[in-house]
């Protein structure tokens, strides 16, 4: 716990940004999470993963824009994409963050933004999933979501993260309006205030969420590499009579591929959410904190360099 606060914590820090983007062991480390720099790299592992029968979402990273400007070259870059993926006849959805559109600046510019790209992925028939970022985002990232909902209800769903106090409550408002929900466990450095700080709770907590969503959820998407947690959606899904066709697997790039594609080999929907970009560092350590053996290892090269 201790080092997964420190990690977390580092991955707010510009001082440690530039060490880790200067170290040379960081590159294979960052490839093996993020599929490359630029939109034609991705498309290209996202071939690659749909070839293998894997459905993809694509992510342009970033997140905290500092000004209007960068909002909307953010803004302007998720709309390239979604004709690049309709160019390109692949069958993908797209994820993106608030923060990234101008959440920072005001609420105003970020939904500018995020109904632009949510109305053309409409029109396209691509569907637009909107992440969670950290709790103070949480409240005015649901508002902005309820609202663009109401207005293109096919095409984009939110993402809920099994943590948070509130998200029993966010939950049942979610299942209420019909909207597609992925669940997760939750990857930022929350208080005990607002997060379960013992991971047992956590788990108990997205469990009982992935429940509600199997009784109750359209088409959910259950996020995680965690075995024992996989292992209990299947087993409830047969129980409730839930068909594999009524929800999806979701894994990050670059973990758990060969039980990503077991998955779909025993014919269930598994999609893998397909990062790319410059702005990788936030993401990378959010990843490496997610794992004690890849914290220690981050760290003692970090004191070595
Ligand atoms: P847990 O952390 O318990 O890990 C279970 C097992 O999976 C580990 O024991 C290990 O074997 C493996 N594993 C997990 N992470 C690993 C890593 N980084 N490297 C190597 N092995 C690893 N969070 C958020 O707050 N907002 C969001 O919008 C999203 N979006 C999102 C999309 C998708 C498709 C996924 C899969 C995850 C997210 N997350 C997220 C991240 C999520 O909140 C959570 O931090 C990670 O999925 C890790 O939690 P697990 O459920 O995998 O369990």
């Amino acid at each position: 716990m201790v080092l997964r606060a420190a990690m977390l914590w580092l991955a707010g820090n510009t001082r440690a940004e530039d060490l880790v983007r200067r170290a040379p062991f960081a590159r294979s480390m960052v490839e093996r999470f993020v599929a490359g720099e630029d939109s034609e790299t991705a498309l290209a592992a996202a071939r690659a993963l749909r070839e293998r029968g894997l459905l993809v979402s694509l992510d342009l990273l970033g997140e905290n824009a500092p000004d209007e400007a960068r909002a909307a070259e953010a803004g302007r870059a998720y709309l390239a994409l979604l004709d690049q993926i309709e160019a390109a006849g692949l069958p993908g959805n797209i994820s993106i963050k608030l923060t990234m559109l101008g959440l920072d600046n005001s609420d105003e510019l970020a939904w500018e933004k995020l109904e632009a790209i949510v109305r053309r992925a409409d029109e396209l028939e691509i569907f637009v999933r909107v992440d969670m970022e950290g709790s103070d985002y949480t409240e005015r990232t649901l508002g902005l979501f309820r609202r663009v909902h109401d207005l293109y209800p096919k095409a984009v769903g939110i993402v809920l993260q099994s943590y948070l106090y509130r998200t029993d409550r966010d939950l049942d408002e979610m299942i209420e309006r019909g909207a597609r929900v992925r669940i997760v466990k939750g990857a930022y450095k929350e208080p005990e205030t607002v997060a379960y700080p013992h991971k047992s709770d956590v788990d108990a907590a997205f469990r009982r969420h992935i429940e509600l969503l199997l009784e109750d959820g359209n088409y959910p998407a259950f996020a995680t590499h965690d075995e024992a947690i996989i292992r209990m959606t299947q087993g409830y899904a047969l129980r409730m009579g839930v068909e594999r066709s009524r929800f999806e697997f979701q894994m990050l790039y670059g973990i758990g591929k060969r039980r990503q594609e077991a998955l779909v080999a025993e014919g269930y929907n598994m999609r893998v959410y397909v990062p790319y970009g410059t702005s990788w560092y936030p993401y990378f350590m959010r990843r490496l904190a997610e794992r004690p053996a890849n914290v220690l290892f981050i760290l003692r090269q970090m004191l070595r360099s």
